[in-house]
């Protein structure tokens, strides 16, 4: 976290979006220079939607996707999940809004070793104060669309990485939440296991309406998406992106071609 996370200053505008990013800057100091790591990043999700950030490494993705989450704050402009501008508040109200509206999906799974399957997919529920055997009906019908039904009394050790990263899809969506974030989600697996987790994530965005924000260097998991957005040097390139997805895997490498990626 920043020395200076600069306010985001008064409060924005209210939005539609489930997601919105207005104007966001976040500058670091680099060897006493102070650095552009995000740059006028502008773009708003809607409810429903599988979008995805495409861009090379060190392009700034989980700077931004952090911002978006609210770990961190824009050294200026505004985001806005579910309407509410998380510049508005202190840490505490930040992370109240990331433990009932966010969901995440992290490269490395992020699952608690002694905690079996089933409870870490509920963890999330417990640190809301809800009972998970008040939700049971959702959580078996989380763990049969994931796929992971026969493993919940297992602990994570013994599964393999495609099997921990869909317990940790369904973790994410445990809660209901406005908003799904994920950071490399393949990015530890095979080739096959990160095709399946890219494939499962479609599907819950269609089943359950999941709202989705992916970030990703691989053109694969991009073209996934409904929409894919290009990050490059911290900056959106709107005018390329592609809308209308999924797409084929040849038209995100000739759209990073076009852009000299
Ligand atoms: N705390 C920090 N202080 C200074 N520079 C940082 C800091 N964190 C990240 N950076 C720089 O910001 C740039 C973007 O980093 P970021 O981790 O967001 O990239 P990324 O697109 O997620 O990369 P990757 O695909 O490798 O995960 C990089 O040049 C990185 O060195
Ligand atoms: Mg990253």
């Amino acid at each position: 976290m920043s020395s200076q996370p600069a306010a985001a200053t008064a409060s924005a505008p209210p939005t539609a979006a489930v997601l919105e990013a207005r104007s966001v800057f976040r500058f670091r100091t680099v060897e006493d220079q102070q650095v552009p790591i995000v740059r006028d990043v502008s773009f708003a999700l809607r409810a429903g939607e599988f979008a995805t950030i495409m861009g090379p490494s060190g392009s700034g993705k989980s700077t931004l996707l952090h911002l978006l989450a609210g770990l961190d704050l824009p050294s200026s402009g505004h985001v806005l999940l579910d309407g509410a501008d998380l510049g508005a508040g202190d840490e505490e109200y930040r992370a109240r809004l990331r433990r009932e509206r966010i969901g995440f999906i992290f490269q490395f799974f992020h699952l608690l070793p002694d905690l079996t399957v089933e409870e870490n997919v509920t963890l999330p529920l417990r640190i809301l104060g809800q009972r998970p055997s008040k939700h049971r009906a959702r959580v078996d019908g989380l763990l049969q669309l994931l796929g992971v039904e026969a493993l919940r009394r297992r602990l994570p050790q013994s599964l393999s990485g495609g099997e921990m990263q869909r317990v940790s899809i369904a973790r994410a969506l445990v809660t209901q939440p406005a908003l799904v974030l994920a950071d490399e989600p393949t990015g530890n697996l095979s080739s096959k296991a990160g095709e399946e987790v890219v494939a499962l994530l479609r599907s819950v965005c269609t089943k359950l309406g999941a709202t989705i924000l992916l970030v990703t260097h691989n053109p694969r998991d991009a073209a996934a998406g409904d929409r894919v957005l290009f990050l490059h040097d911290g900056a959106l390139r709107p005018q390329s992106e592609l809308t209308g997805g999924p797409f084929r895997v040849a038209d995100v490498f000739h759209r990073l071609q076009e852009l000299g990626i």
